[in-house]
């Protein structure tokens, strides 16, 4: 995990919140620069279409839930950052059918399985009083799951 956890989250919420530009905290050597050169070094991993499907459309859920997560901390709702942050929870994704799960590796399950709990642990959080600044903390570390899962795999499709 290479990024500071502090800063990913003040940089998800001003973005995500759509603060003014100068409120963000994260120093440029922080975030790691696009490389110019079209090498792809990540894993890749064989999946059908069904399950490309799937496991985007899962994504995309999740990134809502961050963003909502974002959204409803700077707006001090806590009520929306929890219901936010469990469209993303275990529970939500614990329906994944076997045949999904069998083509992915056990690593990438993991770190899936991590990354649904990281936003349980914001529901959490929201759930008993806490302040903005805390969820941040806690959005921060779901953030860094997608980040490793995306720095280490890619999908192609399954031949
Ligand atoms: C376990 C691994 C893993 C985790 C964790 C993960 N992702 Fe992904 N994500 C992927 C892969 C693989 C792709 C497809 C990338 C590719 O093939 O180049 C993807 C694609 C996406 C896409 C593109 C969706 C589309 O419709 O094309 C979004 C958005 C996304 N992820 C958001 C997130 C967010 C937000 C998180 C964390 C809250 C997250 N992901 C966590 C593996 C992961």
């Amino acid at each position: 995990m290479r990024l500071n956890v502090a800063a990913l989250a003040a940089t998800t919420v001003c973005c995500l919140a759509g603060i003014a530009f100068a409120q963000m905290a994260t120093p440029a050597e922080q975030i790691r620069p696009v490389s110019p050169v079209a090498a792809d070094d990540r894993q890749a991993v064989p999946v059908t279409p069904a399950t490309r499907i799937f496991v985007l459309a899962e994504m995309r859920t999740m990134l809502a839930a961050a963003q909502g997560v974002a959204e409803a901390a700077g707006k001090h709702d806590f009520k929306a950052v929890a219901a936010a942050a469990r469209t993303s929870g275990l529970k939500a994704f614990e329906g994944m059918p076997k045949q999904i799960m069998m083509e992915l590796p056990e690593d990438f399950r993991g770190l899936g399985r991590q990354s649904h709990m990281s936003f349980d642990a914001i529901a959490q959080a929201a759930d008993s009083g806490s302040d903005a600044t805390v969820v941040s903390a806690k959005l921060g570390e779901a953030l860094q799951f997608c980040v490793a899962c995306h720095e280490a795999y890619r999908f192609t499709p399954k031949k």
